[in-house]
């Protein structure tokens, strides 16, 4: 299997709540080594960047204005299959449909509240880890 790179975002619910610990406790037991880590307050013009591809969804001004609206933390995990294993670890976006045991299931408020994002390919984590990282904070 091949050892990836993903981006997640600990979002402003979770890191209102003292939550990030928590959560990086869950992304080490399932075996992602947490290589870069930053805490960051979003403009709301960072944050729309970031969630481009939603501008034509209903939701796309909540969510921006929900990403801005406190600091997030962003990291990088790396570890085998990264990308699915986080996402596995996630949940499902909506906290109601997650699985027993993932971080949404345990910590998220509601599907747009829902304290984590993951990449959910190869190339979107290659261009979401370049949105917030520079080669040098990469530690391998
Ligand atoms: S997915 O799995 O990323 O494709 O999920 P999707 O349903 O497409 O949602 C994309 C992101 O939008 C957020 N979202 C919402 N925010 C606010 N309000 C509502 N109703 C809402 N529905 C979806 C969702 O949390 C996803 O955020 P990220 O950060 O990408 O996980």
């Amino acid at each position: 299997m091949a050892i990836e790179r993903t981006l997640s975002i600990i979002k402003p619910d979770a890191t209102r709540r003292n939550l990030t610990g928590k959560i990086n406790a869950k992304l080490e037991e399932a075996g992602l080594r947490i290589v870069a880590q930053k805490r960051i307050h979003l403009s709301p013009a960072q944050a729309g960047k970031f969630y481009e591809v939603h501008k034509d969804r209903p939701f796309y001004g909540e969510l921006v204005e929900f990403m801005a609206s406190e600091p997030v933390v962003v990291q990088v995990l790396e570890g085998e299959n990264a990308i699915a294993k986080n996402r596995e670890v996630m949940g499902a976006t909506n906290p109601a449909q997650a699985d027993e045991g993932t971080i949404r299931k345990e910590f998220a408020l509601s599907v747009g509240e829902n304290s984590v994002h993951g990449s959910d390919a190869p190339e979107t984590a290659k261009e979401e880890i370049a949105f917030f990282f520079s080669g040098l904070e990469l530690v391998g």
